[in-house]
């Protein structure tokens, strides 16, 4: 498949004050642009050409980097913009609560140990909500690796690359975390994968 960048789904100003419209100017318009237009460039002529997305991020890691580094960054960052919403965060949909319920014993435990995930990332990467064994998990990957690398389906996922915080918080990335899930997460999309994960 050729990887072509989304329009953000919303304005890119709807995420004020908690992500500004700079950050996703420059995180959207160019990074994600990037990963699209050098995983194009890198998969051109390999036997990667012509396979699903997620395909390509599980066939591609720790066989060539090139492919690998910048299929899964623009696997995480589809997902990652509608992962968020203008007034995201509030109430988790009925069946999605009750499994991270029955996974972490209350909503309050998630949201610490994902923040702790993605504080504890040492570096550029990302922390998890996976689905794994029919149990939700946190995890946290480097770079641009995924659940999808270690046998896992990812629900939610935050990107901790200073790229996408640095212009709002500065080097506070436990406070950019706590934003995230109190007012950006659209709980709607993350049910919505999980539904999915849960059924496969
Ligand atoms: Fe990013």
């Amino acid at each position: 498949m050729t990887f072509t960048l989304p329009d953000l789904p919303y304005a890119h100003d709807a995420l004020q004050p908690f992500m500004s419209k700079e950050t996703l100017e420059f995180h959207h318009d160019k990074h994600h642009q990037a990963y699209v237009t050098n995983g194009n460039n890198a998969i051109k002529g390999t036997e990667f050409e012509g396979k699903s997305l997620e395909e390509i991020v599980k066939a591609s890691h720790g066989k060539n980097p090139a492919v690998f580094n910048n299929a899964g960054q623009h696997y995480n960052h589809l997902h990652f913009w509608k992962w968020m919403k203008p007034n995201g965060g509030g109430a988790i949909p009925g069946a999605l609560e009750k499994a991270i319920i029955d996974s972490f014993g209350s909503v309050e435990k998630m949201k610490e140990d994902f923040v702790a995930a993605g504080v504890g990332q040492f570096g550029s990467g990302w922390a998890w909500l996976e689905v794994k064994g029919g149990k939700i998990a946190v995890s946290k990957t480097p770079n641009g690796e995924s659940p999808l690398v270690n046998g896992a389906s990812p629900i939610l996922g935050c990107d901790v690359w200073e790229h996408s915080y640095y212009i709002d918080y500065r080097n506070r990335r436990p406070d950019y975390l706590k934003a995230f899930l109190e007012s950006l997460v659209n709980w709607e999309y993350v049910a919505e994968m999980y539904d999915a994960a849960a059924k496969a």
